[in-house]
């Protein structure tokens, strides 16, 4: 779907204008997402359930007749200019532009024809919060190249591509949760997952409630060497028990081979969180399916507690954020989403207390922590595409 031009696209057009002496051509956006459950499952070939949400990366862009890609951010300092190549170095003075590289070079790996162009872009998916600002502008800088190039790829190929980017160029060990997520989003449904075969199951948000995402403003220093650190548990874990991926893996199949001393006790917290998980997420989108919001929240309570005790990703401010959502009225359930560390809640709210909902958080938080608070009430949002101009 294209989206209408508004204030921000208006911008972005004036930026690009003033800075390369042209009007941009086209326009392209994709969305951030955040993920209502299933959380460290997707490199499990799990299930998560997550939604996009109206925040998005934008990208204007003009061809060029030439190879030379040229990168200008509204938000961020820097200018980068790059060859079209199989080998375009990176350059720490400006990492956000190595998003774009990676995606230029993954494309041309994959043979596909780009021709140059000139890309100004803008976003408003707050950066390290957990609501993948990197995959938004890693899945909306496919579809600028895609777009100059006059070449189509299909959302699910988009979103594995903006992942081999981030892996193999940038170096983020991420599953696929995000950029499938922003690539295939769908306008008013959250998304039942499957992360082994890429199938994606539309499910409604319920009538009558909110989804509630509250940044505890806490950035994630140490994510990348804890995240890998998870995975490396739960990789050892499967091969313990002879499968690929515990997708394949029972509650009592974990039990046995712990006391077969197959896996230490550690590895065993960390497994039972993702066989669990997947369950709760199958259970939440039957939950959706039903109209049954409360049980859903029950979920999400119970998927926050998992990730606490025993994948032990969560951190002071979002056990915090979480405990104070959950007494609150009108909150059906409130947990982490993203890797963790910090970064973002998101709860459920019945509409008619959602304003009281906000207020009161942001207050009680601040109360707690010396950090700057945000939360956003986001309906869910359709995936990337084009932007009018
Ligand atoms: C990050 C990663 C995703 C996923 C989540 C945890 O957002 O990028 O691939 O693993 O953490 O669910």
């Amino acid at each position: 779907m294209t989206v209408a031009a508004d204030a921000r696209t208006a911008e972005l057009v004036a930026f690009f204008t003033e800075i390369y002496g042209v009007a941009p051509e086209q326009a392209v956006r994709a969305p951030g997402r955040v993920n209502l459950i299933g959380e460290h499952t997707d490199y499990n070939d799990g299930f998560c359930l997550p939604m996009a949400i109206e925040r998005d990366v934008r990208i204007a862009l003009r061809p060029r007749e030439d190879r030379t890609v040229r990168v200008a951010s509204v938000q961020e300092a820097g200018r980068v200019s790059f060859e079209l190549s199989t080998a375009i170095a990176k350059d720490a003075s400006v990492p956000w532009a190595d998003y774009v590289k990676g995606c230029a070079q993954v494309l041309l790996e994959e043979g596909v024809e780009l021709v140059g162009c000139d890309l100004a872009l803008t976003g408003d998916v707050p950066l390290g919060s957990g609501l993948s600002s990197s995959a938004a502008l890693e899945v909306a800088t496919i579809h600028a190249l895609l777009t100059a190039a006059s070449v189509a790829l299909e959302d699910e190929r988009i979103a594995q591509l903006a992942q081999r980017a981030e892996n193999a160029y940038v170096g983020t060990n991420c599953g696929i949760l995000d950029q499938l997520s922003s690539a295939c989003g769908m306008e008013g449904r959250a998304m039942l997952m499957d992360c082994r075969t890429l199938v994606l199951e539309p499910v409604p948000v319920p009538d009558g409630v909110s989804v509630v995402i509250a940044d505890t403003g806490k950035r994630r220093g140490l994510v990348d060497s804890a995240y890998n650190e998870r995975r490396a548990q739960c990789e050892a874990g499967a091969a313990a028990l002879g499968v690929s991926h515990l997708r394949d893996v029972t509650l009592h199949g974990l039990r046995a081979a712990a006391d077969a001393g197959k896996i230490d006790a550690d590895t065993l917290r960390r497994c039972q969180h993702v066989v669990a998980e997947n369950g709760r997420t199958e259970a939440a989108a039957a939950c959706l399916r039903a109209g049954d919001a409360k049980a859903f929240g029950c979920l999400m309570d119970a998927s926050h507690d998992d990730l606490r005790a025993k994948f032990e990703v969560t951190c002071a401010e979002l056990d915090t954020m979480v405990g104070i959502a959950r007494g609150l009225d009108g909150c059906l359930g409130s947990r982490m989403t993203g890797a963790g560390f910090g970064g973002c809640t998101v709860s459920l709210v019945r509409d008619e207390a959602v304003e009281g909902f906000v207020a009161a958080l942001e207050k009680a938080y601040a109360a707690q922590f010396d950090l700057p608070v945000a939360v956003y009430v986001t309906r869910a949002a359709d995936g990337a595409g084009r932007l009018d101009i």
